[in-house]
């Protein structure tokens, strides 16, 4: 007969200690994504050479892929499997985060199929199934599958209609069947609506995955540490103590050979309906009730329910188009020099909009948002700017050097926090300054952050879904834009701005008025 340990304290010991081993929530234990296929719609296209392939590489080269994972591509061209691998290797090599090894491209390359065929081709989707059926069995998936739409929205209609003939969309019971889309999801709120509609016909609402890739970087998840893990920030986080609110996506790229996405959609459209607006969700939404998708989506949805663009909008927002010239030492091409722009397109390179938060928390808080490409550099960022101390007692001439107290969340590059504030100046006078204290991620961790990629496509097999906007989500923020992208299709032209600048003289003018002026980053 077993002797069970004497003493109650030795038992209750015995009875608290969770092997860390065993325990799921060990931060030891990497997440690993069980056996499992994902289907990739638009296989040929450059997301799915530059970032999808790669990351899925880097997933299994970190071990965090099942050995029997199985990656299928479908598209029109005529290719065999092996095509496919030579085009797959070829990304991976080129692409990839984490170093080429050539035993993990073996695995991973057992499970790589091709199905030729058009969306709306019934025979290509029969095809489609029995290639992954032959997968289940051959590799023990057991019927898990993921459906990656890296394709124009005009294709999801029929790619979801095909894959719900098809049997595809409804998993066998114990298996998951998810779709993964990519934005843009619509052109305004409504045919967003449709959109979502079409999708949820098919889908329902938790098995659809809308990839924001600003959300799976590791600095925007930060955004949550940095405000609800802390006490030092909370006390400060209002209108009380912040004056306004800077959201930054700078690029310092062109359009070259983007035309046929960009032409037509345009900054606002492009960058500031999902990036953008889900920084200022994690930035301004109240703490969650537990760190969930739906704990976490209620509050974002709750947020964006309260905001709204200030009016009125010749005054409260600019855009503008990229001319030729000098950026640094290279002279680079105007849009209107793009390949696949013509002279009269109206689409913005840059837009910078005004929004307001009605809420108590941020009533009377100007939040400003802007993006661009061919601005000076590459950088996003958000900033807290805060109001200045009510009174100082120094001579008026130490504190020239004395701005408005900042926090920047500085989301890339160059990852970390930047905290700006004044400080004497050594010397006999009393003189005060600003100076920055900076976190790094870089100086901080000895990890590297992987690609959003990388975590996004992990989140979906493991169904994880706090890191995906929701339809509500996307609705809104829509419902926020639409008011401003109609007044500008009724305004004719956006002004031009010259490469390497900070964008058109409306931008700064649009802050002058009200007081206030744009970071340099
Ligand atoms: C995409 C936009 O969502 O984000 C592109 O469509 C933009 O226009 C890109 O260039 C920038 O992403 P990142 O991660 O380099 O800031």
């Amino acid at each position: 007969m077993t002797t069970l340990p004497s003493t109650n304290s030795t038992t209750a010991a015995a009875a608290a200690w969770v092997n860390p081993l065993r325990d799921k929530r060990d931060k030891r234990l990497p997440h690993i994504a069980g056996p499992c296929t994902v289907v990739i719609f638009g296989i040929t296209g450059d997301l799915a050479r530059k970032k999808l392939m790669p990351a899925i590489y880097d997933l299994a080269n970190r071990g965090l892929l099942a050995p029997t994972f199985g990656l299928v591509g479908f598209a029109r061209r005529d290719w065999a499997d092996q095509d496919f691998a030579t085009v797959a290797y070829d990304a991976v090599k080129q692409y990839s985060r984490t170093p080429f090894r050539q035993e993990v491209w073996d695995r991973l390359a057992e499970g790589l199929a091709f199905v030729p065929g058009t969306f709306d081709d019934e025979a290509a989707f029969g095809r489609l199934a029995e290639c992954l059926e032959k997968l289940d069995a051959e590799r023990g998936i057991d019927g898990n599958h993921a459906f990656y739409l890296a394709i124009p929205p005009e294709g999801f209609p029929v790619v979801c209609e095909q894959l719900q003939k098809s049997g595809l969309a409804c998993p066998r019971e114990g298996s998951w069947s998810r779709v993964v889309i990519e934005k843009p999801f619509g052109r305004d709120l409504r045919s967003a609506r449709e959109l979502n509609a079409i999708v949820n016909r098919v889908f329902p609402e938790e098995s659809v995955f809308r990839i924001d890739h600003y959300l799976g970087k590791e600095t925007v998840q930060n955004i949550l540490a940095l405000r609800f893990a802390n006490e030092l920030y909370e006390p400060i986080w209002n209108a009380n103590y912040v004056d306004n609110v800077q959201i930054t996506m700078a690029e310092d790229i062109g359009l070259a050979g983007r035309a046929s996405y960009y032409d037509g959609i345009g900054a606002a459209r492009d960058v500031i309906q999902n990036h953008l607006l889900q920084l200022m969700a994690l930035t301004t939404m109240e703490e969650p009730i537990r760190f969930s998708a739906r704990a976490l989506k209620d509050e974002k949805v709750k947020i964006l329910s309260a905001v709204r663009l200030a009016q009125p909008f010749d005054e409260t927002t600019a855009r503008g188009q990229y001319s030729a010239g000098w950026q640094g030492s290279e002279h680079v091409r105007g849009l209107f020099e793009e390949e696949g722009f013509s002279n009269e397109s109206t689409t913005e390179t840059f837009a910078a909009i005004t929004l307001e938060i009605d809420t108590r928390r941020w009533a009377g808080v100007p939040f400003f948002l802007r993006t661009g490409k061919r601005l000076a550099r590459r950088v996003s960022e958000i900033a807290l700017i805060f109001k200045c101390a009510p009174h100082l007692p120094f001579d008026q001439i130490m504190t020239q050097g004395l701005r408005h107290n900042a926090l920047v969340i500085r989301i890339q590059p160059d990852e970390g926090i930047t905290l700006r504030f004044g400080s004497k100046v050594p010397g006999t006078a009393m003189e005060v300054r600003d100076v920055n204290m900076d976190f790094s991620y870089s100086s901080a961790f000895t990890e590297d952050s992987p690609e959003a990629y990388e975590r996004l496509i992990l989140d979906v097999l493991l169904g994880e879904a706090s890191l995906f906007p929701v339809n509500e989500e996307v609705e809104l923020s829509w419902q926020i834009l639409d008011p401003v992208l109609e007044y500008w299709a009724a305004h004719g032209r956006p002004e031009s701005y010259e490469p390497g600048a900070w964008g058109p003289s409306s931008a700064f003018e649009m802050l002058q008025r009200m007081g206030r002026e744009w970071r340099r980053p």
